[in-house]
């Protein structure tokens, strides 16, 4: 899928950086100022809106994503360095006929999610944790997840949520 060009308004729109990159097994192109960073590029250029971006300055990890196999606060890196990487968001994690990953079953089960703001973010970082270490148990899920705030769950339910996930990662469901 190629965007739009961004509006140029005059002299002072500085020029405009052509972008590929792969998001959830799909190839994007767009053509995006040198300050976009990679959560806009992906929210209002790509229209993957599953990112949420709150505090937009690498505090809340909202906007977490997944970039070449690690996790990325997607407000803090710009869409230009992301040229040429492979991308998983939210919107990659159900299989295409929408039978839910087994982190989302997880937080379905456990009622990991009140408002769901925080949602995205905890699922990806809870994804590249996982990836890293199959067998995280609670202490290095709460450090994984130490970095992402959510405002409504007391974090107990995401955190039994994890270790239920990777139970079932690791196939001992
Ligand atoms: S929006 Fe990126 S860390 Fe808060
Ligand atoms: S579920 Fe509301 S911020 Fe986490």
């Amino acid at each position: 899928m190629t965007s739009q060009p961004a509006q140029n308004d005059g002299d002072d729109c500085p020029a405009l950086e052509r972008v590929r990159l792969t998001v959830n097994g799909r190839l994007f192109e767009a053509d995006v100022e040198p300050r976009r960073h990679l959560g806009d590029l992906l929210r209002h250029d790509l229209k993957l809106t599953g990112t949420h971006i709150g505090c937009e300055h690498g505090i809340c990890g909202a906007c977490t994503v997944i970039v070449n196999g690690a996790p990325v606060r997607s407000c803090l890196m710009f869409a230009g360095q992301a040229h040429g990487a492979t991308i998983v968001t939210i919107e990659g994690l159900a299989a295409p006929d929408g039978t839910l990953h087994p982190i989302q079953q997880a937080f379905w089960d456990r009622h990991g999610l009140q408002c769901g703001f925080c949602t995205p973010g905890m699922m990806m970082t809870i994804k590249a944790v996982l990836a890293d270490i199959p067998d995280a148990d609670e202490a290095a899920i709460r450090d994984a997840i130490s970095g992402n705030l959510c405002r409504c769950t007391g974090y107990e339910t995401i955190v039994d949520a994890a270790l239920d996930a990777a139970r079932a990662l690791r196939g001992n469901v």
